[in-house]
Protein backbone atom coordinates (compact mmCIF):
# COMPACT_ATOMS: atom_id res chain seq x y z
CA UNK A 1 0.00 0.00 0.00
CA UNK A 2 2.72 2.25 0.52
CA UNK A 3 4.27 1.65 -2.24
CA UNK A 4 1.66 1.72 -4.28
CA UNK A 5 1.13 5.56 -2.68
CA UNK A 6 4.72 6.18 -3.22
CA UNK A 7 4.77 4.89 -6.64
CA UNK A 8 1.82 7.39 -7.36
CA UNK A 9 3.21 9.74 -5.91
CA UNK A 10 6.64 9.70 -8.17
CA UNK A 11 3.86 8.92 -11.03
CA UNK A 12 2.15 12.27 -10.58
CA UNK A 13 4.44 14.64 -9.26
CA UNK A 14 3.98 17.31 -12.21
CA UNK A 15 0.15 16.65 -11.89
CA UNK A 16 1.12 17.61 -7.97
CA UNK A 17 3.35 20.97 -8.74
CA UNK A 18 0.41 22.44 -10.96
CA UNK A 19 -1.94 21.70 -8.86
CA UNK A 20 -0.12 23.30 -6.01
CA UNK A 21 0.70 25.66 -7.82
CA UNK A 22 -3.28 26.68 -8.48
CA UNK A 23 -3.62 26.53 -4.62
CA UNK A 24 -1.52 29.06 -3.96
CA UNK A 25 -2.52 31.27 -6.54
CA UNK A 26 -6.11 31.15 -5.13
CA UNK A 27 -4.91 32.42 -2.05
CA UNK A 28 -3.37 35.17 -3.35
CA UNK A 29 -5.57 36.47 -5.97
CA UNK A 30 -9.27 35.82 -4.18
CA UNK A 31 -10.36 38.20 -1.69
CA UNK A 32 -13.63 37.24 -1.04
CA UNK A 33 -12.76 34.64 1.74
CA UNK A 34 -16.13 32.54 1.01
CA UNK A 35 -15.03 32.16 -2.27
CA UNK A 36 -11.64 31.08 -1.15
CA UNK A 37 -12.21 28.43 1.06
CA UNK A 38 -14.31 26.77 -1.51
CA UNK A 39 -11.71 26.43 -3.96
CA UNK A 40 -9.24 25.55 -1.44
CA UNK A 41 -11.36 22.79 -0.30
CA UNK A 42 -11.68 21.83 -4.09
CA UNK A 43 -8.17 21.94 -4.77
CA UNK A 44 -7.66 19.11 -1.78
CA UNK A 45 -9.96 16.96 -3.29
CA UNK A 46 -8.37 17.52 -6.72
CA UNK A 47 -5.00 16.65 -5.17
CA UNK A 48 -6.39 13.51 -3.51
CA UNK A 49 -8.27 11.98 -6.31
CA UNK A 50 -5.12 13.12 -8.35
CA UNK A 51 -3.36 10.86 -6.03
CA UNK A 52 -5.25 8.16 -6.28
CA UNK A 53 -5.52 7.71 -9.85
CA UNK A 54 -2.00 7.84 -10.15
CA UNK A 55 -1.99 4.90 -7.23
CA UNK A 56 -4.94 2.98 -9.31
CA UNK A 57 -2.45 3.48 -12.40
CA UNK A 58 0.97 2.26 -10.84
CA UNK A 59 -1.19 -0.48 -9.03
CA UNK A 60 -2.66 -1.66 -12.83
CA UNK A 61 1.19 -0.95 -14.18
CA UNK A 62 2.81 -3.31 -11.49
CA UNK A 63 0.60 -5.76 -10.96
CA UNK A 64 -1.14 -6.38 -13.96
CA UNK A 65 0.93 -9.59 -15.61
CA UNK A 66 -2.03 -11.29 -17.79
CA UNK A 67 -3.98 -12.32 -15.11
CA UNK A 68 -3.41 -10.37 -12.06
CA UNK A 69 -6.58 -10.28 -10.07
CA UNK A 70 -5.22 -6.80 -8.53
CA UNK A 71 -6.56 -5.00 -11.74
CA UNK A 72 -10.40 -4.53 -10.29
CA UNK A 73 -8.47 -2.44 -7.60
CA UNK A 74 -7.48 -0.07 -9.98
CA UNK A 75 -11.23 0.16 -11.49
CA UNK A 76 -12.61 0.43 -7.99
CA UNK A 77 -10.25 3.07 -7.40
CA UNK A 78 -11.10 5.27 -10.99
CA UNK A 79 -14.34 4.27 -10.12
CA UNK A 80 -14.86 5.92 -6.43
CA UNK A 81 -12.36 8.91 -7.82
CA UNK A 82 -14.98 9.43 -10.50
CA UNK A 83 -17.82 10.23 -7.79
CA UNK A 84 -16.15 12.33 -5.34
CA UNK A 85 -15.12 14.55 -8.28
CA UNK A 86 -18.66 14.35 -9.34
CA UNK A 87 -19.64 15.47 -5.81
CA UNK A 88 -17.53 18.26 -5.45
CA UNK A 89 -16.98 19.83 -9.18
CA UNK A 90 -20.88 20.17 -9.70
CA UNK A 91 -20.12 22.11 -13.41
CA UNK A 92 -18.94 18.50 -14.73
CA UNK A 93 -20.61 16.29 -12.27
CA UNK A 94 -22.52 14.49 -15.34
CA UNK A 95 -19.63 13.74 -16.90
CA UNK A 96 -18.06 12.46 -13.76
CA UNK A 97 -21.07 10.36 -12.96
CA UNK A 98 -20.69 8.59 -16.53
CA UNK A 99 -17.36 7.90 -16.07
CA UNK A 100 -17.83 6.27 -12.66
CA UNK A 101 -20.38 4.15 -13.88
CA UNK A 102 -18.56 2.98 -17.12
CA UNK A 103 -15.57 1.87 -14.68
CA UNK A 104 -17.81 1.03 -12.14
CA UNK A 105 -20.00 -1.51 -14.74
CA UNK A 106 -15.61 -2.86 -15.74
CA UNK A 107 -14.66 -3.28 -12.32
CA UNK A 108 -17.64 -5.55 -11.84
CA UNK A 109 -17.05 -7.44 -14.71
CA UNK A 110 -13.08 -7.35 -14.76
CA UNK A 111 -13.75 -8.16 -10.69
CA UNK A 112 -16.22 -10.82 -11.18
CA UNK A 113 -13.66 -12.66 -14.01
CA UNK A 114 -10.96 -12.25 -11.77
CA UNK A 115 -11.98 -13.26 -8.28
CA UNK A 116 -14.72 -14.60 -8.17
CA UNK A 117 -13.61 -18.30 -9.36
CA UNK A 118 -10.50 -18.45 -7.02
CA UNK A 119 -12.65 -17.10 -4.08
CA UNK A 120 -14.66 -20.19 -4.56
CA UNK A 121 -11.76 -22.18 -5.01
CA UNK A 122 -12.98 -22.78 -8.23
CA UNK A 123 -15.27 -26.18 -9.37
CA UNK A 124 -13.38 -29.16 -8.91
CA UNK A 125 -12.57 -30.58 -12.56
CA UNK A 126 -15.09 -33.05 -13.39
CA UNK A 127 -13.52 -36.68 -13.69
CA UNK A 128 -14.00 -38.66 -16.24
CA UNK A 129 -12.92 -42.62 -15.68
CA UNK A 130 -11.70 -43.44 -18.53
CA UNK A 131 -12.67 -47.47 -19.98
CA UNK A 132 -9.94 -48.19 -22.83
CA UNK A 133 -10.72 -51.04 -23.32
CA UNK A 134 -13.68 -51.14 -24.53
CA UNK A 135 -13.48 -48.35 -26.85
CA UNK A 136 -13.06 -48.10 -30.57
CA UNK A 137 -9.77 -47.54 -32.41
CA UNK A 138 -10.91 -44.28 -33.36
CA UNK A 139 -11.84 -43.36 -29.97
CA UNK A 140 -8.63 -44.80 -28.38
CA UNK A 141 -6.44 -43.06 -31.31
CA UNK A 142 -7.99 -39.95 -30.04
CA UNK A 143 -7.15 -40.09 -26.46
CA UNK A 144 -3.51 -41.27 -27.08
CA UNK A 145 -3.63 -37.81 -29.18
CA UNK A 146 -4.78 -36.34 -25.83
CA UNK A 147 -2.13 -37.75 -23.60
CA UNK A 148 0.89 -36.79 -26.23
CA UNK A 149 -0.39 -33.39 -26.94
CA UNK A 150 -2.69 -32.86 -24.28
CA UNK A 151 -6.03 -32.27 -26.30
CA UNK A 152 -7.77 -33.22 -29.24
CA UNK A 153 -6.82 -31.76 -32.74
CA UNK A 154 -3.78 -30.81 -30.66
CA UNK A 155 -0.80 -32.93 -32.80
CA UNK A 156 -1.09 -29.86 -35.24
CA UNK A 157 -0.52 -27.06 -33.24
CA UNK A 158 2.96 -26.27 -32.08
CA UNK A 159 4.26 -26.30 -28.68
CA UNK A 160 1.38 -28.48 -27.85
CA UNK A 161 2.26 -31.33 -25.04
CA UNK A 162 -0.10 -33.58 -22.54
CA UNK A 163 1.01 -35.71 -19.92
CA UNK A 164 2.98 -37.76 -22.12
CA UNK A 165 5.47 -35.68 -22.60
CA UNK A 166 6.39 -37.13 -25.72
CA UNK A 167 6.71 -33.41 -28.14
CA UNK A 168 9.34 -32.17 -25.77
CA UNK A 169 11.80 -34.19 -27.59
CA UNK A 170 9.97 -35.63 -30.56
CA UNK A 171 8.90 -34.29 -33.99
CA UNK A 172 5.57 -35.79 -34.86
CA UNK A 173 5.17 -34.10 -38.87
CA UNK A 174 6.68 -35.77 -41.58
CA UNK A 175 9.77 -33.89 -42.65
CA UNK A 176 9.49 -32.13 -39.34
CA UNK A 177 13.46 -31.50 -37.78
CA UNK A 178 13.72 -33.44 -34.62
CA UNK A 179 17.39 -32.78 -33.37
CA UNK A 180 16.57 -34.21 -29.93
CA UNK A 181 14.77 -37.69 -30.66
CA UNK A 182 13.89 -39.43 -33.81
CA UNK A 183 10.94 -37.81 -35.67
CA UNK A 184 7.98 -40.45 -34.65
CA UNK A 185 6.85 -40.01 -38.42
CA UNK A 186 6.75 -43.55 -39.95
CA UNK A 187 7.24 -45.22 -36.20
CA UNK A 188 5.18 -48.14 -37.33
CA UNK A 189 6.77 -49.07 -40.57
CA UNK A 190 10.22 -48.52 -38.93
CA UNK A 191 9.63 -50.52 -35.98
CA UNK A 192 10.16 -54.13 -37.97
CA UNK A 193 13.39 -53.04 -40.10
CA UNK A 194 14.50 -51.68 -36.31
CA UNK A 195 14.62 -55.61 -35.27
CA UNK A 196 16.96 -56.65 -38.18
CA UNK A 197 19.49 -53.79 -37.70
CA UNK A 198 23.12 -55.62 -36.40
CA UNK A 199 23.22 -53.56 -33.31
CA UNK A 200 19.75 -54.39 -31.81
CA UNK A 201 20.79 -58.16 -31.37
CA UNK A 202 17.14 -59.71 -31.76
CA UNK A 203 16.96 -62.61 -29.52
CA UNK A 204 20.22 -62.14 -27.77
CA UNK A 205 19.97 -59.37 -25.32
CA UNK A 206 23.43 -60.27 -24.48
CA UNK A 207 25.44 -59.50 -26.48
CA UNK A 208 23.84 -55.59 -27.10
CA UNK A 209 25.70 -52.90 -26.60
CA UNK A 210 23.39 -50.94 -23.90
CA UNK A 211 23.69 -50.43 -20.69
CA UNK A 212 20.29 -52.17 -19.97
CA UNK A 213 20.53 -55.85 -22.06
CA UNK A 214 16.83 -56.35 -21.47
CA UNK A 215 13.22 -54.46 -20.05
CA UNK A 216 13.83 -57.11 -17.03
CA UNK A 217 15.78 -60.72 -16.29
CA UNK A 218 14.20 -62.86 -18.83
CA UNK A 219 11.44 -60.49 -20.71
CA UNK A 220 13.92 -60.99 -23.91
CA UNK A 221 14.24 -58.66 -27.03
CA UNK A 222 10.94 -57.68 -29.65
CA UNK A 223 9.71 -59.99 -32.10
CA UNK A 224 7.28 -57.89 -33.88
CA UNK A 225 7.62 -54.36 -35.18
CA UNK A 226 4.29 -53.53 -31.78
CA UNK A 227 6.68 -54.99 -29.34
CA UNK A 228 9.28 -52.99 -30.82
CA UNK A 229 7.45 -49.50 -29.83
CA UNK A 230 6.44 -51.35 -26.65
CA UNK A 231 10.30 -52.39 -26.23
CA UNK A 232 11.53 -48.38 -27.24
CA UNK A 233 8.47 -47.08 -24.52
CA UNK A 234 9.19 -49.25 -21.90
CA UNK A 235 12.85 -49.70 -21.85
CA UNK A 236 14.87 -46.75 -23.98
CA UNK A 237 17.85 -48.30 -22.99
CA UNK A 238 17.31 -51.57 -24.14
CA UNK A 239 18.09 -50.00 -27.91
CA UNK A 240 19.40 -47.02 -28.53
CA UNK A 241 18.51 -45.05 -32.30
CA UNK A 242 22.33 -44.45 -33.26
CA UNK A 243 23.10 -40.80 -33.09
CA UNK A 244 20.39 -40.19 -30.11
CA UNK A 245 22.22 -41.60 -26.86
CA UNK A 246 23.00 -39.79 -23.52
CA UNK A 247 25.99 -37.23 -24.75
CA UNK A 248 29.40 -39.32 -24.06
CA UNK A 249 27.99 -42.43 -23.84
CA UNK A 250 28.13 -43.30 -26.91
CA UNK A 251 24.64 -44.69 -27.80
CA UNK A 252 24.75 -47.28 -24.75
CA UNK A 253 22.46 -45.25 -22.85
CA UNK A 254 19.00 -43.39 -24.07
CA UNK A 255 18.11 -39.92 -22.67
CA UNK A 256 14.59 -41.28 -23.04
CA UNK A 257 12.25 -41.53 -20.22
CA UNK A 258 10.78 -45.18 -19.38
CA UNK A 259 7.12 -43.78 -19.81
CA UNK A 260 4.98 -45.78 -17.62
CA UNK A 261 7.44 -44.66 -14.67
CA UNK A 262 6.89 -41.57 -12.77
CA UNK A 263 6.84 -38.89 -14.12
CA UNK A 264 5.02 -39.71 -17.04
CA UNK A 265 3.48 -42.56 -15.69
CA UNK A 266 1.28 -43.81 -18.20
CA UNK A 267 -0.75 -46.68 -17.48
CA UNK A 268 -1.64 -50.11 -19.17
CA UNK A 269 -4.68 -48.36 -21.22
CA UNK A 270 -3.00 -45.18 -21.97
CA UNK A 271 -0.30 -46.78 -23.57
CA UNK A 272 -2.51 -48.71 -26.20
CA UNK A 273 -4.19 -45.01 -26.30
CA UNK A 274 -0.63 -43.95 -27.62
CA UNK A 275 0.01 -46.47 -29.79
CA UNK A 276 -3.07 -46.63 -31.33
CA UNK A 277 -3.15 -42.69 -32.25
CA UNK A 278 0.28 -43.49 -33.59
CA UNK A 279 -0.72 -45.81 -35.68
CA UNK A 280 -4.37 -44.11 -37.17
CA UNK A 281 -2.79 -40.98 -37.83
CA UNK A 282 -1.05 -42.30 -40.30
CA UNK A 283 -4.19 -44.08 -41.81
CA UNK A 284 -2.29 -47.90 -40.75
CA UNK A 285 -4.87 -50.04 -39.08
CA UNK A 286 -3.43 -50.52 -35.41
CA UNK A 287 -3.28 -53.63 -33.59
CA UNK A 288 -5.97 -54.70 -30.97
CA UNK A 289 -6.08 -53.38 -27.67
CA UNK A 290 -5.52 -56.51 -26.19
CA UNK A 291 -2.21 -57.31 -28.11
CA UNK A 292 -1.17 -53.78 -27.57
CA UNK A 293 -1.40 -54.56 -23.96
CA UNK A 294 0.19 -57.52 -24.60
CA UNK A 295 3.03 -56.34 -26.05
CA UNK A 296 3.72 -53.88 -22.98
CA UNK A 297 3.15 -57.28 -20.57
CA UNK A 298 6.61 -58.28 -21.92
CA UNK A 299 8.25 -55.58 -21.53
CA UNK A 300 7.10 -54.30 -18.34
CA UNK A 301 7.17 -56.64 -15.08
CA UNK A 302 4.02 -57.00 -13.42
CA UNK A 303 3.91 -55.11 -9.93
CA UNK A 304 5.22 -51.91 -12.16
CA UNK A 305 1.95 -52.29 -14.65
CA UNK A 306 -0.27 -49.27 -14.09
CA UNK A 307 -3.72 -50.92 -14.38
CA UNK A 308 -6.10 -48.54 -12.72
CA UNK A 309 -8.13 -46.62 -15.75
CA UNK A 310 -6.57 -43.20 -15.87
CA UNK A 311 -8.93 -40.44 -14.59
CA UNK A 312 -8.70 -37.74 -16.95
CA UNK A 313 -8.75 -34.06 -15.90
CA UNK A 314 -10.52 -31.83 -17.65
CA UNK A 315 -8.68 -28.92 -19.67
CA UNK A 316 -5.72 -31.39 -19.64
CA UNK A 317 -2.37 -29.48 -20.13
CA UNK A 318 -2.43 -27.94 -23.17
CA UNK A 319 -1.66 -24.54 -22.95
CA UNK A 320 -2.49 -24.05 -19.67
CA UNK A 321 -0.42 -23.45 -16.82
CA UNK A 322 2.10 -26.77 -15.87
CA UNK A 323 2.42 -25.52 -11.97
CA UNK A 324 0.67 -22.89 -10.39
CA UNK A 325 3.21 -22.20 -7.03
CA UNK A 326 1.22 -23.97 -4.42
CA UNK A 327 2.72 -27.14 -5.08
CA UNK A 328 6.09 -28.40 -3.44
CA UNK A 329 8.58 -28.27 -5.32
CA UNK A 330 9.41 -31.67 -6.23
CA UNK A 331 5.75 -31.37 -7.79
CA UNK A 332 6.67 -28.78 -9.75
CA UNK A 333 9.90 -29.83 -11.03
CA UNK A 334 7.59 -33.08 -12.23
CA UNK A 335 4.65 -31.50 -13.11
CA UNK A 336 7.28 -29.01 -15.48
CA UNK A 337 9.19 -31.84 -16.95
CA UNK A 338 12.37 -30.50 -16.13
CA UNK A 339 13.47 -33.85 -14.49
CA UNK A 340 13.05 -35.39 -18.06
CA UNK A 341 15.97 -33.34 -18.69
CA UNK A 342 17.90 -33.16 -16.02
CA UNK A 343 19.58 -34.79 -13.02
CA UNK A 344 18.43 -32.51 -9.69
CA UNK A 345 19.63 -33.76 -6.41
CA UNK A 346 17.29 -34.62 -3.58
CA UNK A 347 14.35 -34.83 -6.35
CA UNK A 348 13.46 -38.12 -6.75
CA UNK A 349 12.91 -39.48 -10.50
CA UNK A 350 14.85 -36.27 -11.88
CA UNK A 351 17.58 -38.04 -13.84
CA UNK A 352 17.17 -36.44 -17.16
CA UNK A 353 20.00 -36.30 -18.69
CA UNK A 354 19.55 -34.26 -21.72
CA UNK A 355 20.56 -31.20 -19.73
CA UNK A 356 23.11 -30.13 -17.35
CA UNK A 357 22.93 -31.74 -14.12
CA UNK A 358 21.73 -28.82 -11.84
CA UNK A 359 23.68 -27.95 -9.38
CA UNK A 360 23.08 -24.52 -9.65
CA UNK A 361 24.95 -22.89 -6.42
CA UNK A 362 28.25 -24.39 -8.10
CA UNK A 363 27.21 -24.39 -11.89
CA UNK A 364 25.35 -20.26 -11.95
CA UNK A 365 28.91 -18.05 -10.31
CA UNK A 366 31.10 -20.14 -13.47
CA UNK A 367 28.46 -19.56 -16.01
CA UNK A 368 28.55 -15.63 -14.96
CA UNK A 369 32.09 -15.43 -14.85
CA UNK A 370 32.49 -17.51 -18.28
CA UNK A 371 33.58 -14.92 -21.28
CA UNK A 372 30.75 -15.97 -23.58
CA UNK A 373 28.19 -15.24 -20.88
CA UNK A 374 26.06 -12.24 -22.58
CA UNK A 375 23.14 -12.30 -20.36
CA UNK A 376 21.77 -10.10 -17.74
CA UNK A 377 22.18 -12.08 -14.51
CA UNK A 378 24.09 -10.73 -11.64
CA UNK A 379 23.48 -13.22 -8.97
CA UNK A 380 22.79 -17.10 -8.83
CA UNK A 381 19.43 -16.48 -8.14
CA UNK A 382 18.93 -14.31 -11.20
CA UNK A 383 21.02 -16.82 -13.55
CA UNK A 384 18.21 -19.46 -12.84
CA UNK A 385 15.98 -17.28 -13.53
CA UNK A 386 17.38 -16.60 -16.82
CA UNK A 387 17.78 -19.62 -17.48
CA UNK A 388 14.59 -20.98 -17.11
CA UNK A 389 12.27 -18.07 -18.73
CA UNK A 390 15.05 -17.37 -21.67
CA UNK A 391 16.87 -20.25 -21.98
CA UNK A 392 19.04 -18.72 -25.14
CA UNK A 393 20.49 -15.87 -22.85
CA UNK A 394 23.16 -18.08 -22.36
CA UNK A 395 23.67 -21.72 -23.86
CA UNK A 396 26.05 -23.95 -21.76
CA UNK A 397 29.02 -24.89 -23.05
CA UNK A 398 28.56 -28.46 -25.79
CA UNK A 399 25.20 -28.13 -25.16
CA UNK A 400 22.63 -27.41 -27.98
CA UNK A 401 20.64 -24.35 -28.16
CA UNK A 402 16.66 -24.73 -28.41
CA UNK A 403 16.56 -27.60 -26.70
CA UNK A 404 15.18 -26.43 -23.44
CA UNK A 405 11.34 -25.24 -23.92
CA UNK A 406 11.26 -21.49 -24.21
CA UNK A 407 7.69 -20.84 -23.28
CA UNK A 408 7.89 -21.80 -19.10
CA UNK A 409 7.59 -18.15 -18.65
CA UNK A 410 3.70 -18.81 -19.73
CA UNK A 411 3.70 -22.10 -17.96
CA UNK A 412 4.58 -21.85 -14.88
CA UNK A 413 3.75 -19.07 -12.02
CA UNK A 414 5.71 -16.66 -10.64
CA UNK A 415 5.57 -18.57 -7.35
CA UNK A 416 6.53 -21.62 -9.01
CA UNK A 417 9.43 -19.99 -10.58
CA UNK A 418 10.38 -18.87 -7.14
CA UNK A 419 9.82 -22.30 -5.33
CA UNK A 420 12.30 -23.57 -8.44
CA UNK A 421 15.09 -20.59 -8.08
CA UNK A 422 15.14 -21.16 -4.47
CA UNK A 423 15.85 -25.14 -4.48
CA UNK A 424 18.11 -25.20 -7.54
CA UNK A 425 20.49 -22.19 -6.05
CA UNK A 426 20.78 -24.23 -2.30
CA UNK A 427 22.23 -27.40 -4.96
CA UNK A 428 25.95 -27.51 -5.01
CA UNK A 429 28.60 -29.87 -6.12
CA UNK A 430 29.26 -32.50 -3.50
CA UNK A 431 26.84 -31.25 -0.55
CA UNK A 432 23.87 -32.62 0.67
CA UNK A 433 20.66 -31.52 -1.42
CA UNK A 434 18.33 -29.18 1.05
CA UNK A 435 15.33 -31.39 2.25
CA UNK A 436 12.04 -30.41 0.22
CA UNK A 437 9.37 -29.24 1.85
C1 LIG B 1 13.43 -36.52 -22.78
C2 LIG B 1 13.22 -36.74 -24.19
C3 LIG B 1 12.19 -37.79 -24.63
C4 LIG B 1 10.87 -37.90 -24.26
C5 LIG B 1 10.11 -37.04 -23.25
C6 LIG B 1 10.33 -38.99 -25.02
N1 LIG B 1 11.30 -39.52 -25.82
FE1 LIG B 1 11.08 -41.10 -27.12
N2 LIG B 1 13.05 -41.05 -27.53
C7 LIG B 1 13.93 -40.09 -27.11
C8 LIG B 1 15.24 -40.33 -27.69
C9 LIG B 1 16.48 -39.48 -27.49
C10 LIG B 1 15.11 -41.51 -28.50
C11 LIG B 1 16.20 -42.17 -29.32
C12 LIG B 1 17.10 -43.00 -28.42
C13 LIG B 1 16.48 -44.32 -28.07
O1 LIG B 1 16.36 -45.15 -28.96
O2 LIG B 1 16.07 -44.51 -26.93
C14 LIG B 1 13.72 -41.93 -28.36
C15 LIG B 1 13.17 -43.04 -29.01
C16 LIG B 1 11.82 -43.31 -29.12
C17 LIG B 1 11.23 -44.30 -29.97
C18 LIG B 1 11.97 -45.19 -30.93
C19 LIG B 1 12.07 -44.40 -32.22
C20 LIG B 1 12.74 -45.12 -33.35
O3 LIG B 1 12.94 -44.45 -34.38
O4 LIG B 1 13.08 -46.28 -33.24
C21 LIG B 1 9.87 -44.23 -29.80
C22 LIG B 1 8.82 -45.05 -30.47
C23 LIG B 1 9.63 -43.19 -28.82
N3 LIG B 1 10.83 -42.65 -28.44
C24 LIG B 1 8.37 -42.79 -28.38
C25 LIG B 1 8.12 -41.84 -27.40
C26 LIG B 1 6.82 -41.52 -26.89
C27 LIG B 1 5.52 -42.12 -27.38
C28 LIG B 1 7.00 -40.58 -25.91
C29 LIG B 1 5.93 -39.94 -25.03
C30 LIG B 1 5.03 -40.81 -24.32
C31 LIG B 1 8.43 -40.30 -25.83
N4 LIG B 1 9.07 -41.09 -26.74
C32 LIG B 1 9.00 -39.38 -24.94
C33 LIG B 1 13.66 -39.02 -26.25
C34 LIG B 1 12.45 -38.82 -25.61
C1 LIG C 1 13.63 -30.83 -23.30
C2 LIG C 1 14.67 -30.79 -22.33
C3 LIG C 1 14.65 -29.74 -21.22
C4 LIG C 1 13.63 -29.46 -20.35
C5 LIG C 1 12.21 -30.03 -20.32
C6 LIG C 1 14.16 -28.50 -19.40
N1 LIG C 1 15.46 -28.20 -19.71
FE1 LIG C 1 16.71 -26.94 -18.70
N2 LIG C 1 18.14 -27.20 -20.09
C7 LIG C 1 18.09 -28.11 -21.14
C8 LIG C 1 19.34 -28.04 -21.90
C9 LIG C 1 19.70 -28.87 -23.14
C10 LIG C 1 20.15 -27.07 -21.27
C11 LIG C 1 21.55 -26.62 -21.67
C12 LIG C 1 21.51 -25.70 -22.86
C13 LIG C 1 21.05 -24.32 -22.48
O1 LIG C 1 21.73 -23.68 -21.67
O2 LIG C 1 20.01 -23.88 -23.00
C14 LIG C 1 19.36 -26.56 -20.12
C15 LIG C 1 19.81 -25.59 -19.22
C16 LIG C 1 19.18 -25.29 -18.02
C17 LIG C 1 19.74 -24.45 -16.97
C18 LIG C 1 21.12 -23.85 -16.96
C19 LIG C 1 22.00 -24.90 -16.32
C20 LIG C 1 23.40 -24.49 -16.00
O3 LIG C 1 24.02 -25.22 -15.24
O4 LIG C 1 23.86 -23.47 -16.48
C21 LIG C 1 18.81 -24.39 -15.97
C22 LIG C 1 18.95 -23.64 -14.65
C23 LIG C 1 17.67 -25.17 -16.39
N3 LIG C 1 17.93 -25.70 -17.63
C24 LIG C 1 16.53 -25.34 -15.63
C25 LIG C 1 15.40 -26.04 -16.07
C26 LIG C 1 14.17 -26.10 -15.34
C27 LIG C 1 13.94 -25.49 -13.97
C28 LIG C 1 13.29 -26.82 -16.10
C29 LIG C 1 11.83 -27.12 -15.80
C30 LIG C 1 11.01 -25.97 -15.51
C31 LIG C 1 13.99 -27.22 -17.30
N4 LIG C 1 15.27 -26.72 -17.25
C32 LIG C 1 13.44 -27.98 -18.33
C33 LIG C 1 17.04 -28.94 -21.45
C34 LIG C 1 15.80 -28.94 -20.82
Amino acid sequence: MLGLIVDGFLMGWPVFALLVGYFMYCQTSISDPEMKKRLQFKTMIAMLTGLMLFMAISNYSTNFHGESRLLPVSLVMITTLCFIMGLYFTNLAALFKIGGFMFFVAAALSGYGNWLPQVEGGFPPPVVKLDFQSMSAQQLADEGEKIIFGGLGQSKVQGAIGKGQCPLCHGFQQGFLSERAPNLFDVPARASTRLDEPNYHKGNPEARPSVQKEAFPGSGTAENAQEYIAESHACPNCYVVPGFGVKGSNDTESPMPRIHKPPISLSMGELAAVDTWIYIREGKEAPAYDEIVASYEKFIPEADRITVTAEEEEGGAAGGVLATGEEPVNEIFMKAACVACHTIPGIEGATGKVGPKLVEGTNAPKRIKDSSYKGHAKSVREYITESILDPSAYVVTDYPDNQMPKDFGKKLSAGAVNKIVNYLSQLQEGKEPPPVE
